[in-house]
């Protein structure tokens, strides 16, 4: 029996990034597999069966696999330079809690899984929840195997090469029937659980959200030899951009509008770019404002393009609605944890990409300074051990 500190202990050395900071576990990384390998084993150790889908998705079965069991689990991929909690403190919440439930007497009356989905964080491949999108069928099959990392290497390939069969990838009727209910514990990325009273929360809602690749296109040329006046500058258009993406989610009430990464081409300091990708993560409860926005932005980055020279493409990579967490299982979980607060999260998940399909629900952790995909994010040992209780709580009255 092992506390959630000390499997998270076990594996704080993997894919520590040195010159981020914290941690970069992209899907498929050396890392990432380490991680996946790490979770086998802990399955192992349990005593659960372990079986990896046709879209990469691990199960570790508690029971025979069977139709509506009761799922939980999380990720174990991370954003670039990452913490040490979105992603495995779910996974390893589950391992702790089917501990629990052992020493506690617990036989499920149900089968009961742990998941870990792959690509959650998109960071890798640029869509968010790949794992679970591809299960449900919420993406395109053609569309994600055609992804590109940055070394354009496509899903279908790392997929291969992780041995999957690019062929049989896509909708899986039968793993979506496995899944009963679905449960996902996850670190808070924000503050509603405050510094005192209850560490843990019962999620509500995902708030809608979106990524667009902005591609700025001007004259590449020399930075020595090529006069201010007659440049056409994709970064000087893609700062001002940047500016218009701030101002236009600032007038929008409850609107949050990110650019995190910016490619120039080809990327020299002596070179004018011929070319500027950004990507554009925007986020607002309605969709309707959500596609006003994006709109706006657009209109306002092509004419700042213009007046630069340049021409400007928006591409859709991907958009969630607004998701509302199943009322039954929501409440029923808020009446097995009667003091958590009910909290509704600005960040996505597998478990929002699941409701759409199957009833789904989430349990937040207390992360005190709400400080989220950053070396920074932090979950205190007894709010992880007082959420890996909750959850098996959760699961017990669940089963
Ligand atoms: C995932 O963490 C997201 O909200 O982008
Ligand atoms: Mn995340
Ligand atoms: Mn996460």
């Amino acid at each position: 029996m092992e506390t959630v500190t000390q499997l998270l202990e076990s594996i704080k050395d993997v894919g520590r990034d040195a010159f981020r900071g914290g941690y970069t576990r992209p899907v498929y990384s050396t890392a990432e597999l380490d991680l996946r390998g790490w979770f086998v084993e802990q399955a192992g150790r349990r005593g659960l069966e372990v079986e990896t889908d046709r879209n990469g998705v691990i199960w570790a079965w508690w029971g025979q696999p069977s139709d509506g069991a009761l799922v939980t689990g999380s990720h174990l991929d991370s954003v670039p330079g990452g913490g040490a909690f979105d992603g495995p403190l779910g996974v390893a919440s589950a391992l702790a809690a089917v501990d629990l439930l052992r020493a506690r007497g617990t036989a499920p009356s149900r089968p009961l899984a742990i998941t870990v989905f792959p690509e959650e964080e998109g960071s890798r491949f640029g869509v968010a929840c790949l794992g679970s999108r591809l299960l449900t069928g919420a993406i395109d099959t053609n569309k994600a195997l055609n992804l590109r990392d940055a070394d354009g290497n496509t899903f279908a390939d790392v997929a291969r090469a992780n041995g999957l069969d690019p062929r049989y990838m896509g909708p899986d009727a039968e793993a979506l029937a496995r899944i009963g209910d679905f449960v996902e514990l996850h670190v808070e990325q924000g503050i509603g659980l405050g510094t005192d009273g209850p560490g843990i929360a019962v999620g509500s809602s995902v708030l809608g959200h979106g990524r667009w690749k902005l591609s700025i296109h001007g004259q590449g040329n020399h930075a020595g030899t090529t006069l201010m006046a007659d440049r056409a500058d994709p970064m000087v258009a893609a700062a001002q951009i940047i500016v218009a993406v701030r101002q236009a989610a600032a007038r929008q009430p409850d609107a949050r509008a990110t650019v995190g990464r910016i490619v120039p081409v080809p990327g020299g300091t002596n070179v004018i770019p011929s070319r500027v990708d950004l990507w554009l993560d925007a986020r607002h409860p309605d969709d309707r404002v959500t596609a006003h926005l994006v709109e706006g932005i657009h209109g306002r980055a092509q004419r700042v393009a213009a007046e630069e020279g340049c021409t400007v493409t928006l591409t859709e990579e991907s958009y969630s609605n607004t998701v509302h967490f199943d009322a039954g299982l929501t409440g029923r979980i808020s009446g097995l944890l009667p003091h958590a607060p009910v909290l509704a999260t600005g960040a996505g998940h597998d478990a929002g990409v699941l409701a759409g399909f199957v009833p789904s629900a989430m349990l937040f952790v207390r992360n005190p300074s709400g400080i989220s995909h950053s070396p920074e994010e932090h979950v205190a040992d007894r709010d992880a051990d007082a959420g890996a209780a909750a959850l098996a709580d959760v699961l017990a009255g669940l089963l």
